[in-house]
C-alpha cells in the first residue's frame, strides 16, 4: 500500500489521447494493488504556449520537483512550427529534463514475437531482440556553449559545441554496467573515439570504471559501426550506453526494430541503478503525431509501457510493473491491433479499445 504523487503532462496532438489511457492504467493498478495515486495535470508544449506564452512554466517545474514521477504525452505540431519563433513546444521537453537533472534516458527495445512481421527486417534477424539503450541526456552538443548563429564579414555561420566532463560520463557508465548485471551481462559503449575528443574522454572514463564490473562483458563500438550492427545483428546487444546526439539517432533506429513508434516507452532518470527509485519522467518515444491526432486511433501501448517503467523505476513497484507488461504482452498475443500495427485486412481497434483490453488483463 503506497501513496504516490504523479504529475501528468499530456501536451499536444495524440499526447492527451494516450496520456488519458496511462492515467486509467495507473488508476487500475491503484485499485487492484491497493495504492493511491494523487494525480495532478498541467499544460506543456504548444498548449502551454497558447495559454501562457511559454512552453514550460516555472510552476510546472516546481510541481514536478514535488512529485514522485512525471508522465509525459508528447509536444509539438505544425501550428507552432515557425523555425524563427522564439517559443517552440520542444523547449518544454529539453527544459524539464534539464531542470530536473534527468541525465539518463532509458529506452528498452523488445520485439514482440507476434509483431515480428511488422518490421522491415527479416524475422530471423529480429529473433531474441531485447536491448536497453541508455542515452546521456543533459550534456553533449545539445547543451554545450557556445551554441549560436552569427554573421561574420557578411557570411552566415553557426556553431554548436560538444562538451562532456568525466562526472557526466561516469554516472552513465555505472548505470550501464549495473543494468547489464541484472540482465544478460553485456555492455556496449558507443562513441566516435577515432575522431572526437569528447569520445576519447568517454571511452577512457568507461574503461577506468570497467574493472569494478568484472562480471560484465564489455565492448567499445564506433557509432557508425553501431548504426550498421543494429540492423544486421540487433540480437547481439544487451545494454548500450552512448552520448546525447548519438543516442538520439540510434534510439530512433532501434525503435524501428519493433515495427511502430507507438509501441515503445522511455524513462528519463537521475537515480543510478544502485539506488532503487528516484524522480523520473516517462514518455512514449513517439511525438504528437498531428496526422492522426483527434481520431482516437493512436496506439496507447508505448504509454502503457511507460506506466510500467514509472512503477518500476520511480516507485519501486516491480510486481505492479510486471503486471502491466504482462497485460500488454497478452493483449498483443490475443491479436488486437491498432491501425499502426494491423496487417492489411485486419480490423484495427481504437485507442480506447486497445487500452480497455490491456487494463482488463492487469491482475493484482
Ligand atoms: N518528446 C516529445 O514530445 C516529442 C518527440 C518526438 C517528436 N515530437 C514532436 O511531434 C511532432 C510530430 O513529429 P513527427 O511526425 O516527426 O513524429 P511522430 O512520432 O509524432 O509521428 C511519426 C509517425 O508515426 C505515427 N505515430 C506516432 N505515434 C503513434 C502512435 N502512438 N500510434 C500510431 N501511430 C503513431 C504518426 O502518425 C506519424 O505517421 C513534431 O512537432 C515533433 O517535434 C515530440
Amino acid at each position: 500500500m503506497g501513496d504516490y504523487r504523479i504529475l501528468v503532462l499530456p501536451g499536444d496532438g495524440i499526447g492527451p489521447e494516450v496520456t488519458a489511457e496511462g492515467v486509467r492504467a495507473l488508476q487500475t493498478v491503484g485499485a487492484r494493488f491497493g495504492h493511491t495515486f494523487e494525480l495532478s495535470e498541467d499544460l506543456v508544449g504548444g498548449a502551454a504556449i497558447d495559454a501562457h506564452g511559454t512552453a514550460l512554466r516555472q510552476e510546472t517545474i516546481d510541481a514536478a520537483r514535488l512529485a514522485d514521477a512525471v508522465l509525459w504525452g508528447a509536444v509539438g505540431g505544425p501550428q507552432w512550427d515557425d523555425p524563427r519563433g522564439s517559443v517552440r513546444p520542444e523547449q518544454a521537453i529539453l527544459g524539464i529534463r534539464a531542470a530536473l537533472g534527468l541525465w539518463a534516458n532509458l529506452r528498452p527495445v523488445r520485439v514482440d514475437a507476434a509483431l515480428v512481421g511488422n518490421s522491415t527486417l527479416r524475422p530471423e534477424v529480429l529473433a531474441g531482440v531485447d536491448i536497453v539503450v541508455i542515452r546521456e541526456l543533459t550534456s553533449g552538443v545539445y547543451f554545450g556553449k557556445p551554441q549560436e548563429r552569427r554573421t561574420i564579414e557578411g557570411r552566415r555561420e553557426a556553431v554548436d559545441t560538444m562538451y562532456y566532463n568525466e562526472t557526466e560520463v561516469a554516472r552513465v557508465a555505472h548505470l550501464g554496467f549495473q543494468l547489464a548485471r541484472g540482465r544478460r551481462g553485456r555492455l556496449a559503449s558507443v562513441d566516435k573515439a577515432n575522431v572526437l575528443d569528447t569520445s576519447r574522454l568517454w571511452r577512457e572514463v568507461v574503461m577506468e570504471i570497467r574493472p569494478q564490473y568484472p562480471d560484465v562483458t564489455y565492448e567499445n563500438v564506433l557509432v557508425d559501426a553501431m548504426a550498421m550492427h543494429l540492423i544486421r545483428r540487433p540480437a547481439a546487444f544487451d545494454v548500450v550506453i552512448t552520448e546525447n546526439l548519438f543516442g538520439d539517432i540510434l534510439t530512433d533506429e532501434a525503435s524501428m526494430l519493433a515495427g511502430s513508434l507507438g509501441m515503445l516507452p522511455s524513462a528519463s532518470l537521475r537515480a543510478g541503478a544502485g539506488e532503487a527509485t528516484g524522480l523520473g519522467l516517462y514518455e512514449p518515444i513517439h511525438g504528437s503525431a498531428p496526422d492522426i491526432a483527434g481520431q482516437g486511433i493512436a496506439n496507447p501501448i508505448g504509454m502503457l509501457r511507460c506506466v510500467a517503467l514509472l512503477l518500476r523505476h520511480s516507485l519501486g513497484l516491480e510486481a505492479e510493473a510486471a503486471a502491466v507488461e504482462a497485460a500488454v504482452g497478452a493483449t498483443i498475443e490475443s491479436g488486437l491491433r491498432t491501425a499502426d500495427i494491423a496487417a492489411s485486412g485486419e480490423r484495427p481497434v481504437s485507442t480506447r479499445e486497445m487500452a480497455d483490453a490491456v487494463l482488463g488483463r492487469i491482475s493484482g
